[in-house]
């Protein structure tokens, strides 16, 4: 059943699906160097949520055994393609990451989500990131792939222009405060960030600490 706070993301999500891939085409062509860093040296049990059509998935390592989740079936049955192009195991599955019901406490090793959180309003990251620091065991590390906007006047000028297309097609937003919400949450710490590219994109990892109380 779909949780009434993120049904519109779902069915944004249902229309987006079909052209989602060529919609997103001239950022990939910049994501795909980025995405082998970002998940490439990934061991064990991993977590993706909000996966998508799927970019990262041929980029893990054999050493990875992957549950990959999205809250649309219609991104999902994209992704299949290259779930079987992953040179690891890959479960695809529904599930929304204000809930992830049917994963058990401290049972993953690394939680990844890439543009998923500049897709997820602000009101609705401290469930989700409760839920990622429940779902990671102590130790356990996370990967979030931020949007955000550059300082840089002229950056921030394209990027206003581009806000209302990335808005209604994707729900992103380049003003989420993720950052901030991930410090105010129990039992995770941000332990670097990384430019990806200029002061836009943001690499944020972390790491599960002690028990959650
Ligand atoms: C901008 S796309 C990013 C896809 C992929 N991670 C990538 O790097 O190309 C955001 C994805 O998050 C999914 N999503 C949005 N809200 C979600 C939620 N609450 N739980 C799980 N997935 C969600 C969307 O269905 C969509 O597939």
């Amino acid at each position: 059943m779909t949780d009434p706070r993120t049904a519109p993301l779902e069915r944004k999500y249902r229309l987006t699906a079909p052209l989602y891939d060529i919609l997103d085409w001239p950022w990939e062509r910049h994501y795909r160097r980025w995405r082998p860093d970002i998940v490439g040296d990934l061991e064990g049990r991993v977590l993706e949520v909000g996966v998508g059509t799927g970019r990262n998935l041929p980029h893990y390592s054999s050493r990875a055994t992957v549950e990959a989740l999205d809250l649309s079936e219609a991104m999902l049955s994209r992704a299949r393609r290259r779930a079987a192009q992953a040179p690891c195991p890959v479960e695809l599955r529904r599930a929304d990451a204000l809930s992830l019901d049917q994963v058990p406490d401290e049972s993953v090793d690394w939680y990844i989500a890439t543009f998923l959180y500049c897709v997820l309003p602000d009101e609705l990251q401290p469930p989700s990131l409760a839920e990622m620091s429940r779902v990671l065991r102590p130790g356990g590390r996370f990967r979030l792939v931020e949007i955000l906007y550059s300082k840089k006047p002229g950056r921030r000028l394209v990027q206003r222009l581009f806000a209302p297309f990335v808005r209604r097609v994707y729900g992103a937003r380049f003003n989420r405060r993720t950052r901030e919400h991930i410090e105010r949450t129990p039992g995770i710490d941000v332990t670097s960030t990384r430019w990806l590219e200029g002061d836009t994109h943001l690499l944020i990892e972390g790491r599960r600490v002690g028990p959650i109380g």
